[in-house]
């Protein structure tokens, strides 16, 4: 790298989302959609200062030098969380670094001299937000406005290794570089690669980690309702599509609580099945199951003085906010007294309808299924749980798609629970073709598919082994393994 004596020109300035309004001597410091600051009994020069501030084009050291008489220092130090660190370049704005987390306002500028190699690191992301370029990293507690399209080419150099930059640039790299952007190493190679813990991060999950929990993100974060009045929310319960119509058999409630094990008996028994009876499942079972697990038990609301402007709706399994965005599709192959095709669940009415009698996209769909079992299961039917997105967006900022992955988590267990419970076969899947479905579905990708997928039948004559099972060599017995033994043996039994 080339040696450079200058350090960077760091300049103090406001955060992009900081509007400096000033009243006579008042000044309010306002963040888009949160709250504001007041500053009272501002002085002229103070004002003057703090216009300056906003401009970015000064450091620290020359905004105290050019007021002398105000308290500029003071000021700053009050109104610290609305400020950011500007990067000053031949005289104009080139970035500004903005804090997504706690963190020092400004990042360490490594020194860059000597034989360093600089490269992009492999969890920056260049993009659009707004008008502006910015650059971010699930690494980074900064995001990285940039205004000088200079950076952004020196951005494409450093995609590959480099040692030689253009000069004028080194102080911005560095500061990219401390802020978490840049990978620094030597003509041997940089020490992120050999760091078993990043490597096994792909730039995507991480992305996703670092933005949809709290800690390294400043964006609009959780249930903070951004459309109300621009959007209508989805409806509680989705209108159900086009196609014959197939009323569902419902369980009796006596029955099911006097027929079924005790609860930490099914939680033993519970078990992945990837084998089927003779027999296949019946619609009667079929009906009790889904009606089990994902039945619509009413609908309530809107109820806007307890935040909920929105109608929400109560099912078996639990969910944030009561949204309940997954909708389930049946792609059967075989089950006694329902035609094999594709049927959406109609949860409202527990009833199905036929969207799909193709027989292509029927063994498209169980294909990948069966792929995804390592060819081990050949299923009487899948479930495939689909996510309604903007059901959840409409509420949620930043962890709509991280909340209804939880929830299908919540729903997975509860089948698995109730398959078990109605001694059946099932088995979930974790990574069905979304796409496939969609097509198959009949659905916009972007509004509503696939986010699981749940394999069930009737059950085979021997269940499976579990791993605890006789004769299982690595087997190390933990906590009272005995408990699923015998869950198990009541369930052969
Ligand atoms: C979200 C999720 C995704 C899964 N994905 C698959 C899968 O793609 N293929 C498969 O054969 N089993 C899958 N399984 C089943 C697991 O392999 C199984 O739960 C695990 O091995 C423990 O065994 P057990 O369920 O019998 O206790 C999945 C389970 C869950 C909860």
């Amino acid at each position: 790298m080339t040696t450079l004596e200058r350090t960077a020109e760091c300049t103090v300035t406001f955060r992009r989302d900081v509007a400096l309004q000033t009243r006579d001597d008042q000044v309010l410091l306002g963040l888009a959609d949160r709250a504001g600051y007041r500053l009272r009994n501002v002085s002229a020069a103070m004002r003057e200062a703090l216009a300056g501030v906003e401009a970015g084009m000064h450091t620290a050291e020359e905004l105290a030098q050019q007021y002398p008489g105000s308290p500029v220092a003071g000021v700053l130090a009050k109104i610290e969380p609305f400020l950011a660190t500007g990067i000053r370049l031949a005289g104009c704005r080139a970035a500004v670094l903005e804090r997504t987390g706690i963190t020092e306002l400004r990042p360490p500028s490594p020194d860059l001299t000597g034989t360093t190699w600089l490269r992009l690191g492999k969890f920056s992301l260049l993009r659009r937000r707004g008008d502006d370029l910015v650059l971010e990293s699930p690494l980074s507690k900064y995001r990285a406005v940039l205004l000088d399209d200079a950076i952004a080419g020196a951005l494409g150099v450093v995609a590959r290794p480099v040692s030689e930059v253009d000069e004028e640039l080194v102080p911005v790299l560095a500061l990219l570089a401390g802020a978490g952007f840049l990978d620094i190493g030597t003509e041997d190679g940089f020490a992120v690669d050999s760091d078993e813990v990043l490597r096994q991060w792909d730039v995507h999950d991480l992305y996703f980690h670092s933005r949809s929990r709290i800690g390294r993100t400043d964006e609009p974060f959780g249930g903070r309702f951004p459309y109300v009045g621009q959007i209508e929310p989805l409806p509680a319960v989705k209108p159900a599509p086009e196609g014959p119509r197939i009323e569902l058999p419902r369980p009796e409630f006596d029955r099911v609580r006097d027929g079924d094990p005790g609860l930490q008996e099914t939680i033993e028994a519970r078990q992945s099945i990837r084998a089927y009876g003779d027999e296949p499942i019946t619609v009667a079972q079929l009906g009790e199951f889904l009606y089990r697990t994902a039945r619509v038990r009413g609908t309530y609301g809107p109820r806007p003085e307890a935040r909920m402007p929105y109608e929400g709706s109560s099912r078996p399994y639990p969910c944030g906010g009561a949204g309940y965005e997954l909708e389930l599709y049946l792609t059967v192959r075989r089950c006694a007294g329902l035609e094999p095709g594709i049927y959406h669940y109609d949860a409202g009415e527990h009833a199905l309808r036929l969207i799909n009698t193709g027989v292509a996209d029927r063994e498209e769909l169980l294909r990948v299924a069966t792929l995804s079992t390592g060819g081990q299961a050949v299923p009487d039917l899948l479930v495939t749980m689909t996510s309604r997105f903007q059901r959840l967006a409409w509420k949620y900022q930043s962890i709509a798609y991280a909340v209804t992955l939880k929830h299908a988590g919540a729903l997975y267990q509860t089948m698995y629970l109730v398959a078990t419970a109605m001694g059946l076969a099932g088995c979930g899947l974790g990574s069905g073709d979304a796409d496939a479905a969609a097509r198959a579905f009949g659905l916009d990708y972007l509004r509503e598919s696939s986010v699981g997928e749940f394999i069930l039948g009737s059950a085979p004559d021997e269940l499976p082994a579990p791993v605890s099972g006789d004769g299982a060599l690595d087997w190390r017995p933990g906590n009272d393994p005995g408990w699923q033994a015998e869950a198990l043996a009541a369930r052969r039994g």
